[in-house]
């Protein structure tokens, strides 16, 4: 049986997860592939610390060359993260003609002009499904199940490590710091997890969802991005008491030709299928102008869940690489010249909102909450106001809105905030009824 040599850079979380399931599921594998797929180097920061797994044949260096150098390498698996190194790996490993599996998000968002380009002139094998959603297999829904369709909408929950947090804080009535931690410990947390509580994460993985989708390329630095940072129990108890719950949602849509992209938290009334994904599970919502809705939902994180796709690029591209027949294009697009796209500017954007405000409970609040939000065309859907917790103190009063344009949600917030009886900046949370 041919050898398929692996070279891998990075042996943590995830590295450690494709080494066992590349042994686990070896016979499997080889009736998959008709190849014996075998990590024969790994690249890591550093050679010496101890694995909690036998290394078996692989030799470890901390010099990438080590593998990028080595042209017996077929198969190169890029599991460090980072965007520095991890692009001249990807860049390196095209030009050598080597096939290239990553799970980078953070480099295929932020560099996505740059990696897919070059992907495109060297006719690269490349496979990047474990960057996105874990195990749940959306990228090759959209290149492949969804072929035939144009995408109108793509959506969902797509960082574990946010959606701990919220299930943790509506369902135990844990505090963020706890749940977060928890999170860290399960291990899908990113190595720096303000990306996961910023949303950064998700619109890394929004991004390269929307290349595909949309066929083009983006600009991260567009793409609307607000986290979970400012959720305070409250909310998500308010939320509850109108039949919502709130979770981190990226959504992106095309109306008319135009783009629209955002990632922030969301108020999902609790019928929804998106409401009840729980935990570090994601779920990924695509619509197609045939297929109508689709939704995926799986382990969006986790060591096991993530190798799954990586081991999952490794036999579709070895399978492709052996045979050179059905070769399926990075971002589904036959031709090299990607399209640039722009987003629609977020002022632009149309939603329903829940705002809070916290108020002074005296004569004309209302009258003048409403004044101003009238004055800036929004229109008021329902409302409730909490009755104080000390006798003199603030209350909130909640609005939940008709649809209103952001630039003017926005607008009035700022007037609002600047008068005397607001007693805490106003809470303001996208809602999505659809
Ligand atoms: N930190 C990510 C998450 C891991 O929590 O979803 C998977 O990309």
């Amino acid at each position: 049986l041919k050898q398929i040599k692996i070279g891998i850079f990075g042996l943590g979380t995830v590295g450690g997860g494709v080494v066992e399931q590349l042994r686990e599921n070896r016979e499997l594998l080889k009736a998959r592939t008709g190849t014996d797929l075998v990590i024969l180097k790994a690249v890591v920061a550093n050679p010496s610390k101890p694995r909690p797994f036998d290394l078996g044949p692989i030799e470890v260096s901390g010099d990438p060359n080590f593998i990028l150098d080595d042209p017996e390498i077929d198969v190169v698996i890029e599991l460090m993260g980072g965007v520095t190194l991890a692009k001249e790996i990807l860049l390196r490993s095209f030009v050598s003609g080597k096939t290239v599996i990553t799970a980078n998000k953070a480099l295929l968002a932020e560099c996505a002009e740059e990696v897919f380009e070059a992907a495109y002139e060297h006719h690269a094998l490349l496979g990047f499904e474990a960057a996105v959603a874990g195990a749940i297999p959306v990228i090759r829904v959209i290149k492949e199940g969804l072929a035939g369709d144009r995408i109108t909408e793509v959506s969902g929950i797509i960082n574990g490590t946010a959606n701990y947090i919220l299930t943790s804080m509506s369902k135990k009535g844990e505090d963020f710091q706890k749940a977060l931690g928890k999170a860290q410990e399960k291990g899908y947390a990113e190595a720096d997890p303000t990306f996961d509580v910023e949303g950064v994460d998700t619109a890394h993985k929004l991004l390269v969802l929307m290349c595909i989708a949309f066929g083009g390329i983006f600009d991260f630095k567009e793409l609307y991005t607000e986290g979970i940072t400012k959720i305070e129990p409250v909310d998500i108890e308010i939320a509850a008491g109108f039949g919502y719950v709130i979770k981190l949602l990226g959504k992106a849509k095309e109306v008319g030709g135009k783009v629209e992209g955002r990632v922030h938290p969301t108020l999902v009334p609790e019928d929804q299928m998106l409401a009840s994904v729980d935990g570090a599970f994601n779920a990924v919502k695509l619509s197609g102008n045939f297929s109508g809705p689709i939704v995926s939902y799986g382990r969006g994180a986790g060591a096991r869940p993530t190798a799954s796709a990586v081991v999952a690029d490794l036999v579709s591209l070895v399978r492709q690489r052996e045979s050179e027949t059905s070769p399926v294009p990075p971002l589904s697009l036959m031709s090299e010249k990607l399209k640039h796209r722009k987003l629609m500017p977020m002022a632009e954007v149309l939603s329903e909102y829940y705002l809070r405000f916290s108020v002074e409970d005296k004569v004309g609040v209302l009258a003048e909450l409403t004044r101003v939000l009238g004055s800036h065309n929004i229109s008021i859907a329902s409302m409730i106001q909490r009755s104080r917790s000390e006798e003199g103190g603030p209350v909130f009063v909640v609005f939940f809105t008709h649809e209103a344009l952001e630039r003017d949600v926005v607008e009035a917030l700022k007037t609002l905030d600047q008068l005397p009886f607001i007693a805490q900046p106003t809470r303001m949370i996208r809602v999505d009824p659809s």
